[in-house]
């Protein structure tokens, strides 16, 4: 089927045409951030899974590239499922997930395949390099993907999502001296998972941290209220017991919408799928589905993650000070409002009057809600603050705070000492009017354009 792409984010990564789903291989190579993603180019639906491809100087102008990988081989009969990037030998190595479907169910069959380029742009298939032979009896072949490889101590070294038969999610660690040949190490994190599946594991060697997606998480006492969630965990794998020690642990995102998320290849960032499963998709008829993140800047502080994002903006074009209340017209930018002993803050975004969406700062949260934004985007979540629209993240209490909010045509991600919290919306095209009051001892609003190139 051919799609027609009628609109589309202003600056966020979405598919040429069609569906995309998690972020892979992110990875600087030959001069250029490259950013990989699960796509299915031929509909607005997920199905056989390609390799979609960008890439840019700037991570902010983004330009596509032919897909990477496409299925069809019989390593990769019915997808090219997630998985990472490595650089070796001055070429980029793929590695990823073949899904085998067969008759569905317990017949599916995940496996490890290798894919390599000598110029980032086409991609020569080296077929399985973990397979089910590869596996100990005790975990499903059916759920066994998304794999993250990375170089330690001369040796590449691999997480992979997995299932224990008759149990829930894991992570298991496999090493390589070749990228081609690899040895079982052991169960990551050693029990199981509360959600059903882990997917996406993400570890960063450099600042100590592991991420993972887990399927049909309970909320954790409202913790988080996504049934498919995002978390990281502060700590490091011993590679000698093949062991992961966590010191603290968080959830990535407080808001509606993320999910995947990876660090690009020896940095210290990270982007993630900006959209969730089980949710209605209204930009459909606009023939795309899913975008992603702005990419952000990550360390670790006091036992967290923080993020920081990355956008390339023009200077300041609007900025007040000390009203208590201010109008402005935009529907993408990066808007940041600096606080001294911030009491109470309200903010509406992408107004028409009668649809817009909300921030508001109470009882120490940040309150989040779309529930007016425009088209209604119900998901499989059956609490209230779900039902409402509403999402909260803590608020830091600083002397000094510093809101930054990255707004593109459908969505907004929300960032306050670290913390983001992130939503599609899909608002009506004449709703451009921001309106913020703010109680504070004083207090700044910055707007600033998305430096596009074409
Ligand atoms: C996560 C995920 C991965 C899988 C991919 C398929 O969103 O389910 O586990 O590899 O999407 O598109």
């Amino acid at each position: 089927m051919a799609i027609t792409k009628i609109k589309a984010p202003a600056f966020h990564i979405t598919g040429k045409t069609g569906w995309i789903n998690d972020p892979n291989g992110l990875i600087f190579y030959n001069g250029q951030y490259h950013v990989f993603f699960q796509h299915h180019p031929y509909d607005t639906k997920w199905g056989p899974m390609h390799w979609g491809h960008v890439v840019s100087d700037d991570l902010t102008n983004w330009s596509y590239l032919p897909n990477a990988l496409t299925p069809g081989d019989d390593c990769d009969k019915n997808g090219c499922f997630s998985g990472s990037a490595i650089v070796h030998d001055n070429k980029l190595w793929l590695i990823y997930t073949g899904f085998i479907e067969n008759q569905g169910g317990d017949s599916i069959r995940q496996v490890q395949c290798l894919a390599e380029s000598s110029d980032g742009v086409t991609f020569k298939k080296h077929g399985i390099i973990i397979g089910e032979d590869n596996l100990p009896s005790e975990y499903a072949p059916c759920d066994f993907r998304d794999p993250k490889v990375w170089l330690h101590d001369n040796t590449f070294w691999c997480i992979i999502g997995a299932k224990k038969v008759g149990g829930r999610g894991r992570i298991l660690l496999y090493k390589s001296k070749d990228l081609f040949n690899w040895e079982f190490v052991n169960d990551l994190l050693g029990t199981d998972s509360a959600g059903t599946m882990i997917e996406c594991p993400d570890y960063n060697e450099e600042l100590g941290y592991l991420l993972y997606c887990e399927q049909f998480q309970p909320s954790e006492n409202g913790l988080h209220l996504n049934i498919h969630t995002c978390r990281y965990c502060i700590g490091r794998i011993d590679y000698t017991n093949g062991t992961f020690n966590e010191e603290s642990r968080g959830i990535v995102d407080y808001g509606f919408d993320v999910y995947a998320p990876q660090t690009f290849a020896g940095k210290h960032m990270i982007m993630g799928w900006l959209n969730m499963w089980d949710r209605n998709v209204p930009s459909e008829k606009y023939g795309f589905a899913g975008m992603l993140t702005a990419p952000r800047k990550v360390l670790i502080k006091d036992g967290r993650l923080y993020q920081e994002p990355i956008v390339s903006c023009r200077a300041a074009s609007y900025k007040e000070e000390g009203k208590e209340t201010l109008q402005d017209k935009l529907k993408t930018g990066v808007i940041t409002i600096k606080a001294t002993n911030l009491e109470a803050l309200e903010l509406k975004l992408r107004s028409n009057g009668a649809n817009y969406t909300t921030l508001s700062l109470k009882n120490g949260e940040w309150i989040f809600c779309r529930a007016l934004s425009g088209e209604a985007i119900k998901g499989a979540e059956k609490d209230s603050d779900s039902i409402n629209g509403i999402r909260r993240m803590p608020y830091s209490g600083n002397k000094e705070t510093t809101l930054t909010i990255v707004m593109d045509e459908f969505s907004v991600e929300i960032f306050e000492d670290g913390r983001a919290l992130t939503s599609t919306i899909y608002p009506p095209e004449n709703a451009d009017t921001l309106e913020l009051s703010v109680k504070a001892e004083k207090w700044q609003y910055e707007r600033a354009d998305i430096d596009l190139k074409a």
